[in-house]
C-alpha cells in the first residue's frame, strides 16, 4: 500500500507571518491518514520546521544544488537543506527546467545528492503544450524519467511528479483520461527499470492546477497518489479541503 502523499510547492512565496498557515493547517489536519508535505522557500525550511516538529506536516525543500559542499556562491546543498529540518526535496520543477536551464543531467545529479544526504526526493516530469499537441507527451515524459531519475533508488525515497507546463499556474487540466495515461505509463516505466518490488511504491503524483475544486476527481484516477500543489498549498482553507480530498480518496 502506497501512502498517499498532499505536497504543497511554496514557490518563491512566504514571509516569516505566513508559518501562521502551517499552525492553521495543524489545526485543521492534526491526524491525516495522507503524509503532508511543504515546501516552502529555503528562509523558512528552519523556522517551519521548528514550529511542525513531531507534527504530521514535514518540510521540504525545492531544489539543491548536486555538490555536498564548495564554491558555488548563492546555492544550498542537499546536507544543508537536511541540516535546516527538509525531509524531502523537489528536483526538475519545470520552472526551475526553464528558469536554470536544468537539464535531465542536473536533475539526476540533484536528485543523487538527496538521495546521498539521507533525503527524499521528488522528481517532476511534465511535457509543454507544443509537445503535447504534437502527441509527443509519453516520449517526453520516457525521456525524462530516464534522464533525471538515478539508479540508486527505493520505493520510499523516490517520489515522481507528473506536472503538464500546461497546466501549471494557469488553471487549466488535463482530463481524467489524460492524467490517467501518463501516469499508468509512468507506472509501467518504473516497473520496467526497477522491477515489481520498487516500481509499484513509488508515489506518484498529479501537479498543474490542483484545487479544493477537482482534486477529488484527481484522486480517483488510477496511479494517483497525491499532488504537488503550487498556488492553493498557500492558504491553510484550500491546502487542507486537498488534504480532507486525498484522506477520502
Ligand atoms: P499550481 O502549481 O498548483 O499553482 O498550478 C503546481 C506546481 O508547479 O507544482
Amino acid at each position: 500500500m502506497r501512502v498517499k502523499l498532499a505536497a504543497g510547492n511554496w514557490k518563491m512565496n512566504g514571509l516569516t507571518a505566513d508559518l501562521a498557515e502551517v499552525d492553521a493547517l495543524i489545526a485543521m489536519h492534526p491526524e491525516p491518514r495522507s503524509e503532508v508535505l511543504i515546501c516552502p522557500p529555503a528562509t523558512l525550511i528552519a523556522p517551519m520546521a521548528a514550529r511542525a516538529a513531531g507534527g504530521p506536516v514535514a518540510v521540504g525543500a525545492q531544489a539543491c544544488h548536486p555538490e555536498a559542499a564548495g564554491a558555488h556562491t548563492g546555492d544550498l546543498s542537499a546536507a544543508m537543506l537536511a541540516d535546516a529540518g527538509a525531509r524531502y526535496v523537489i528536483a526538475g520543477h519545470s520552472e526551475r527546467r526553464a528558469d536554470h536551464c536544468e537539464c535531465d543531467e542536473d536533475i539526476r545529479a540533484q536528485a543523487r545528492a538527496v538521495l546521498q544526504a539521507g533525503l527524499r526526493v521528488i522528481v517532476c516530469v511534465g511535457e509543454t503544450e507544443t509537445e503535447r499537441d504534437a502527441s509527443n507527451t509519453l516520449d517526453i515524459i520516457s525521456g525524462q524519467l530516464a534522464g533525471s531519475v538515478p539508479d540508486l533508488v527505493t520505493g520510499e525515497s523516490l517520489v515522481i511528479a507528473y506536472e503538464p507546463v500546461w497546466a501549471i499556474g494557469t488553471g487549466r487540466t488535463p482530463t481524467t483520461d489524460q492524467i490517467g495515461e501518463v501516469h499508468d505509463f509512468i507506472r509501467a516505466r518504473l516497473v520496467a527499470r526497477f522491477g515489481d518490488g520498487v516500481g509499484r511504491s513509488v508515489r506518484l503524483l498529479y501537479g498543474g492546477s490542483v484545487k479544493p475544486g477537482n482534486a477529488a476527481e484527481i484522486f480517483a484516477v488510477s496511479n494517483v497518489d497525491g499532488a504537488l500543489v503550487g498556488g492553493a498549498s498557500l492558504k491553510a482553507s484550500d491546502f487542507g479541503a486537498i488534504i480532507a480530498a486525498l484522506d477520502a480518496a
